[in-house]
């Protein structure tokens, strides 16, 4: 099972990547993720990605496919993968089709621009593992307490209030048109996101075919 998950800033692909790879016992590969790792890490890759990053605009779509195209060929991903974030422009979708990167489903997650810029404000993301949570919607067991790797969970920086306005604006100019590009190759299942995340997470089970 080789999966995309869509969807705008906030929308919640974070979240249910973990709950599906939980339930598939397939990794999920979040480029934003692995981008925090290399600013965190202070590594070359960091250097160059932070301004982007920080300021909401993507990452060159060169740099993110070199991390792409290295992930997908190590052991964990040999029954599949869950894709957060990735692609996220046309040339993106091509370079994955070119490299001959088979893709099963292709999930997106709709969510009003709206409910996103209510739900960012709330949002914790751990700093050491990146899992995602919400102070209302999603709290950790214990609090402030990463409930997977036992780190800190803290605010994001780019979830200030005018960068997330400016993720939308990316989002909508290079990132929507994936939509109709999947469902071109007949991939395209749309799930609600604005709704509890567990039935969500249902919903997007029953639309890749899996058991709920
Ligand atoms: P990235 O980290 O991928 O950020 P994003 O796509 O903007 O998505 P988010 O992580 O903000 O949100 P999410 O959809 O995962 O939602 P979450 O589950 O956390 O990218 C960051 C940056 O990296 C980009 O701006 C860019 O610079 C760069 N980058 C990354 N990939 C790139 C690429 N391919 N090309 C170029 N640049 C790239 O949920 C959000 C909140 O809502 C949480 O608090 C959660 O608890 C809560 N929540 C989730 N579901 C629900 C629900 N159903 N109901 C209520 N609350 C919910």
């Amino acid at each position: 099972m080789n999966l995309i998950l869509l969807g705008a800033p906030g929308a919640g692909k974070g979240t249910q990547g973990e709950l599906i790879s939980a339930k598939l016992g397939i990794p999920t590969i979040s480029t934003g993720n692995m981008l925090r790792e290399a600013m965190a890490n202070g590594s070359e890759l960091g250097k160059q990605v932070k301004k982007y990053m920080e300021e909401g605009s993507l990452v060159p779509d060169e740099v993110i496919m070199s991390i792409i195209a290295q992930r997908i060929t190590e052991a964990d991903c040999k029954n599949g993968f869950i894709l957060d974030g990735v692609p996220r422009t046309l040339a993106q979708a091509e370079a994955l089709d070119a490299k001959g990167i088979r893709i099963d489903h292709v999930v997106s997650l709709e969510v009003d621009d709206a409910a996103i810029t209510q739900r960012m404000s709330g949002r914790r993301v751990c700093t050491k593992c990146g899992a995602s949570y919400h102070i209302v919607n999603n709290p950790p067991k214990s609090e402030g307490i990463c409930d997977l790797c036992g780190a800190e969970v803290a605010i994001r920086k780019d979830d200030e209030p005018e960068t997330v306005l400016h993720r939308l604006e990316v989002y909508h100019a290079s990132t929507e048109v994936l939509k109709s590009y999947y469902a071109g190759q007949g991939k395209l299942r749309l799930v609600c996101g604005n709704q509890p995340i567990e039935d969500a997470q249902q919903d997007i089970l029953k639309a890749i075919g899996e058991t709920v």
